[in-house]
């Protein structure tokens, strides 16, 4: 029998998959249903200094092969998950704190805070594309450079950063070089294509409401974007970051691509908000069923194997 069970910077997951920052992540009742599924940690939702209500609805719209969002990073404020981590060690998987602040001085005293908790890993989301006038800190390097050194310099936690899509060389040249110089532990990519619109020709109008239509694509239509970004990463980081593949994950097989393209986990939002918790469960079950079919019997046996054409 296969085995699923991964490590992120030393920290044991039982299983390859776990839910990305994002749907039904931000209460505690939501958290609390991941903790009792199979779901490989716990990832609570992007948090800022203070709670936030989000933006005007609709801001959620599923399709076919995805779903496209602006939600505005509703959440309860960071001091909310600081108390859900206590609660959320009783079921023994690594607790997440996803950290989205509005400027450095919020992210440096978000993170400065969380050392104090058991928190198991930190990450940073440099990636919200739905913030009304904040371009996103991930495509601007200069930025990331400088917020990265700082965060740094206080960490102590197991820390990684989320990572907007990226479609160019060097761009993926210029991001690792500066994630190897601050020595982060992970990534996480990708988060949603930013900025994308889906028009309803029948109403003549996009179908979410924020920022006149433009939103985050996630599932399906995103998965070949997540495999390039986690395959330059790997290539690039030569074993000293570890990757979170993020985008499109909908079956055991998506998983199965990602360890290929050298994901050492996989996170997953838009299949958890179609289908509920279950999925960590079938998409779990789905991998070990291709490892087996295929004679594999661990993910160090197939992480970043891709062959050559
Ligand atoms: C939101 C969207 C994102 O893609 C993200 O990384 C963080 C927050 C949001 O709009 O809530």
């Amino acid at each position: 029998m296969s085995t699923t069970s991964t490590n992120i910077a030393g920290i044991r997951l039982e299983k390859y998959a776990l839910n990305a920052s994002g749907p039904d992540c931000t209460t505690l009742e939501e958290l609390e249903k991941i903790g009792n599924s199979d779901c490989a940690a716990i990832m609570m939702k992007s948090c800022t200094l203070e709670p936030r209500e989000g933006n005007p609805e609709p801001r959620y719209q599923r399709l076919d092969f995805g779903a496209i969002q602006a939600m505005g990073l509703p959440n309860l404020g960071y001091k909310e998950y600081i108390k859900f981590v206590s609660e959320l060690k009783k079921y023994n998987k690594p607790v997440i704190a996803s950290l989205s602040g509005m400027c450095m001085a919020d992210n440096l005293q978000m993170v400065k805070e969380f050392q104090d908790t058991d928190v198991d890993i930190i990450e940073v989301n440099f990636s919200c594309p739905n913030i009304i006038g904040k371009p996103q800190l991930g495509y601007d390097f200069e930025q990331t450079d400088t917020v990265l050194g700082k965060i740094c310099e206080i960490n102590d936690k197991v820390i990684g950063v989320k990572l907007p899509p990226y479609f160019d060389f060097s761009h993926f040249d210029s991001v690792a070089e500066i994630m190897l110089r601050h020595n982060v532990q992970f990534v996480s990519c990708i988060n949603s294509l930013g900025n994308t619109m889906i028009i309803d020709p029948e109403t003549e109008s996009p179908i979410i409401k924020p920022k006149g239509g433009y939103g985050g694509l996630s599932g399906e239509y995103v998965k070949p974007v997540g495999l390039s970004n986690v395959r330059a990463f790997y290539e690039r980081f030569e074993g000293k970051i570890q990757i979170f593949g993020v985008g499109g994950i909908v079956t055991g097989t998506d998983a199965f691509e990602y360890l290929l393209a050298g994901a050492d986990a996989v996170q997953i939002a838009t299949t958890f908000e179609k289908e509920g918790a279950d999925c960590f469960t079938r998409i779990d079950n789905e991998l070990k069923a291709i490892m087996g079919r295929k004679g594999y019997a661990s993910i160090d046996e197939v992480k970043g194997k891709l062959k050559a054409l």
